[in-house]
């Protein structure tokens, strides 16, 4: 099976109550620990490469791992562009081989976002690829673009029918109270989502997919073992992973993970260079880095998205 986009399994996830996860690559250990994940569980996924990704290990190798690891483990995989900053990023990643497009006029005002997407919109559809499109802003950092508490804003549903019908897009982000990154909350503040803006945005857009970034739950046990040997992330709070699951019920069919990955590989490195100070074959530490991926992410299908066995 070829790379696929998102339309089918946007459309099955919907009718069934789950979500896909939409997961950040940056290398082959990331893409190998995910895809053996997603093959154990019979799962289908959403490998995510975000403009930052692409300057680090450049388009044609993470493009050319994802259609091996479609090759490996013949799974519907979706090749999807993370927070596309503009027509030319989005246009970049058509012409080379994506399945599925985010273009991210968020920060911008209303009506040039409008006219950003359209753009995209029309580009991808003629080329058979999916577009998801956001409205309302997280904060936190992705790339070079960091959104402040004060700066950050929930998705106002009154503006959702417009947009989705002017832009023609596939599916929507919109923010209610998930961010980026491993600090998404104060400490002793109680974390939130705003279930109510969910609600009246699928009521808003009946049988419409839904996406939710910021989406990791900075699981805790991994948040430990990088305190332990050496790290400092003593204030880092994510999202109940409780609350995630809730929405993976609603309308929500892809939960963008990043940070949880990040951390479960941190920890793996850090506890294994620390038990083992003479080694220095990479492979020795990234092996245990990999394990640390695949078992975060059938963490995450079992108990948040709920898509094992729907490949
Ligand atoms: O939302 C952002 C993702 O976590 C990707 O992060 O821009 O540092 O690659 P990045
Ligand atoms: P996290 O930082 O919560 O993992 O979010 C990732 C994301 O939204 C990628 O687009
Ligand atoms: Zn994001």
């Amino acid at each position: 099976m070829p790379l696929v986009t998102t339309k089918e399994m946007f459309k099955k996830a919907y009718e069934g109550g789950y979500a896909i996860g939409a997961f950040n690559v940056n290398n082959m250990e990331i893409i190998q620990g995910i895809v053996q994940a997603g093959q154990k569980l019979n799962a289908p996924l959403i490998l995510q490469v975000s403009a930052g990704a692409r300057k680090y290990a450049n388009h044609t190798y993470l493009t050319k791992l994802v259609e091996a690891a479609v090759i490996e483990t013949g799974l519907p995989i979706a090749l999807h562009l993370d927070h596309g900053p503009n027509f030319e990023t989005c246009k970049s990643c058509i012409d080379g081989g994506f399945t599925s497009v985010m273009i991210d006029g968020s920060h911008f005002p209303y009506e040039e976002n409008v006219e950003l997407t359209k753009k995209v919109v029309a580009y991808a559809h003629a080329h058979g690829v999916t577009v998801e499109g956001e409205l309302g802003q997280l904060s936190g950092i992705e790339d070079d673009v960091n959104v402040s508490e004060e700066d950050a804003s929930y998705t106002k549903p009154e503006q959702v029918e417009d947009f989705v019908t002017r832009t023609g897009v596939d599916s929507l982000a919109i923010a209610i109270g998930t961010s980026h990154g491993a600090f998404k909350f104060k400490p002793g503040q109680k974390p939130q989502l705003r279930f109510d803006i969910l609600e009246e945005v699928s009521r808003r857009l009946p049988n419409f997919p839904i996406v939710l970034h910021g989406a990791s739950s900075v699981v805790p046990e991994f948040v430990k073992q990088i305190n332990e040997f050496g790290g400092a992330l003593d204030d880092a709070i994510g999202i109940p992973e409780e609350m995630l699951r809730e929405a993976a019920k609603m309308a929500v069919c892809k939960i963008n993970i990043d940070s949880d990955l990040r951390l479960a590989m941190t920890a793996a490195v850090r506890k294994y260079l620390a038990e083992n100070p003479k080694h220095f074959d990479p492979r020795q530490y990234l092996a245990p880095a990999r394990s640390a991926i695949e078992a975060m992410v059938m963490h995450k299908i079992e108990t948040v998205l709920g898509c094992a066995g729907k490949a």
